[in-house]
Order: structure tokens, then C-alpha cells, then sequence
């Protein structure tokens, strides 16, 4: 499988493109590309940081930048949650990488009809730029293998809003395009990662290890302090190394169930919400309620030392 990842980075977007330049490097799995998105923070600090983390993994694989805003709504920020850089406010965010010249929804589609039957895709930002290519290239999910999208609420429990997770209510038009686009979506909800949060013993062993990547891993996770404090969770959710754990290894996914997944886009309380329809006989999304977390954690572990 050749993966590329649609990214928003932040800091647990970070530690899920370190799993996949650390993991996807073998026959069975390598990482074709990276593309940027606007949503954590800004496109030009996403771009930024996702050169920070190819750097400490002295990483060959190119990144492709994308859309700035969302397609209808006002941009969204979670620089509250991920600092106002976007890895934390450690000082990690600096690179000599620049993004290619191709704009990301291009570079996807050019991708996935190069590479078709073969590529994967992982979104674990806002969906706009997969949105946008599903409009230039309508065959595009023909040509996806498996398309994992960390995003939505399968029990209707927001991040952004009360109905929302952040990745959806960030660009519910997107969304809306990509679960109409799609049949065959692996849906690592919010729910999933909150449920089963990393242990901050675990976090704080895989920062002590006394390497550049370990400790970078322990800047960049310090900000979870803040999330320990302010909302006084005993543990770290970590959604988008989840999704990334379960593409690379579907057998980490421990309980799941087949549904249609509908995106709301009223303008009101419920926008963004993740509507699961399992009375239909067409599913989009097999939606992960339930992953290995030990297991994911310790490719977190070996991706960071
Ligand atoms: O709701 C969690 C998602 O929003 C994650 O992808 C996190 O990085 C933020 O983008
Ligand atoms: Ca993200």
C-alpha cells in the first residue's frame, strides 16, 4: 500500500506522521506523500510543521500544500489545544522545507490514478483538499485502496461544538462531499481516541528515552499538561496516531459496525454532526469504536525513540 496523509498538523498529527515515516518504509506499506491543510492552525504554520517532523525523521518524502480555508465556512483554529504554532510552542516549529509547487487536491488526484489499486489515503484534518479532489477528479475513489478518515462523533459527542468533532465542523462541506464521494471509509471517530486515551505514564515514558526524535516527542507533548489541567483528563487522546495505527494495521481494530455515515450542514447547533444510519443496506463507513491501544501506543513508542 503506498499512503499519503492529508494533514492539519498539530501535535497529535505530528506524532502520527513520525508512525508513518517510521512504520510505512517496507513492502508492505511506504509513505508516498504528505498534503497540508488548513485547520489546526494556519496552512503556512501546518506546512512549517510538517517539514519540522520530516527533518527529525530524516524523511525523503515530499509534501504537497493545499487549501488555506475551508470551502464555505470561516476558517476554525484549535491553537488553544496545539499552541499557537502548532507542535506546542516548544520552538520546534522551523525548516528549510518548502511544500512542491503542485497544489495538494492535484497532487492527490495525479497520485491516486498513478498509483491507482494501490494507494491509500489517511485524513486526519479537515477535508477540503480531498473534497476538492473528488470534484477535479471524480474518479478518484475508484482509484483509492482504503481511505481512513479520523474524524466525526459516532455518538454525537463534540469537540468543537457540542455536536461536532473538530476535523468535520471544521469544513462539514467537505466532509459532506467526502462520505458521498466514498463507500469504503475506515471512521476513526472522537469518541474512539477519548475512550482510550494514552496513559500519561506511557507519554512520559516514551519522551524520557534520551533521543533527538524522543525529544522532540517530550517538547512538542508537553502542551498535554495544559489538556491534563484544564479538563483534567487522566490520560492523552490521541486520534490521529490511532487512525494511522488502524491503516497500517486493520487488525488493531477491535470493534467496529458498518453505517451511513451523513454530515449535518444546517446552520445551527448540529452542524457538523456525524449522523450514523445503520438501517441502511449501503454502508460508506465501518466506523472503529473500539482499537488495540496497547498496541497502538507501541508503535507510537518505536516510531519515537
Ligand atoms: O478532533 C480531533 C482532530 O482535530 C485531530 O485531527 C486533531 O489534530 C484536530 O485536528
Ligand atoms: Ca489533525
Amino acid at each position: 500500500m503506498r499512503w499519503i496523509i492529508d494533514t492539519d498538523a498539530g501535535v497529535d498529527d505530528a506524532i502520527a506522521i513520525g508512525m508513518a515515516c517510521a512504520h510505512a518504509r517496507g513492502a508492505a506499506h511506504t509513505l508516498l506523500a504528505l498534503t497540508t491543510v488548513a485547520g489546526n492552525v494556519s496552512l503556512e504554520k501546518v506546512n512549517v510543521n510538517v517539514g519540522a517532523v520530516l527533518d527529525v525523521f530524516e524523511s525523503d518524502v515530499l509534501f504537497f500544500s493545499g487549501c488555506a480555508a475551508p470551502l464555505v465556512a470561516p476558517p476554525q483554529r484549535a491553537e488553544d489545544f496545539h499552541g499557537a504554532d502548532g507542535l506546542g510552542d516548544a520552538g520546534l516549529s522551523r525548516t528549510a522545507r518548502r511544500p512542491q509547487p503542485e497544489h495538494a487536491a492535484l497532487a492527490l488526484a495525479r497520485l491516486a490514478e498513478r498509483y491507482a489499486g494501490e494507494v491509500g489515503i489517511i485524513t486526519i484534518g479537515p477535508l477540503t483538499n480531498l473534497a476538492l479532489a473528488c470534484h477535479l477528479s471524480p474518479r478518484l475513489p475508484q482509484h483509492v485502496r482504503r481511505l481512513v478518515v479520523m474524524g466525526g462523533a459516532w455518538q454525537g459527542f463534540g469537540n468543537q461544538t457540542p455536536a461536532a468533532e473538530f476535523n468535520i465542523a471544521a469544513d462539514p462541506e467537505a466532509a459532506r462531499i467526502v462520505f458521498e464521494h466514498f463507500d469504503h471509509i475506515i471512521l476513526l471517530p472522537w469518541e474512539t481516541a477519548l475512550e482510550q486515551m494514552m496513559p500519561f505514564e506511557t507519554l512520559e515514558h516514551i519522551a524520557a528515552q534520551a533521543t533527538p526524535r524522543a525529544r522532540f516527542f517530550a517538547a512538542m507533548t508537553r502542551v498535554a499538561n495544559t489538556w491534563r489541567e484544564r479538563l483534567g483528563w487522566q490520560g492523552v487522546p490521541l486520534p490521529d496516531p490511532m487512525a494511522v495505527a488502524v491503516a497500517l494495521n486493520p487488525e488493531l481494530i477491535a470493534a467496529s459496525f458498518f453505517a451511513r455515515v451523513l454530515v449535518d450542514l444546517s446552520g445551527d447547533v448540529a452542524r457538523g454532526f456525524t449522523a450514523m444510519d445503520r438501517r441502511t443496506a449501503h454502508p460508506n463507513a465501518q466506523v472503529v469504536t473500539l482499537v488495540n491501544a496497547p498496541l497502538a501506543w507501541q508503535m507510537i513508542r518505536d516510531a519515537w525513540h
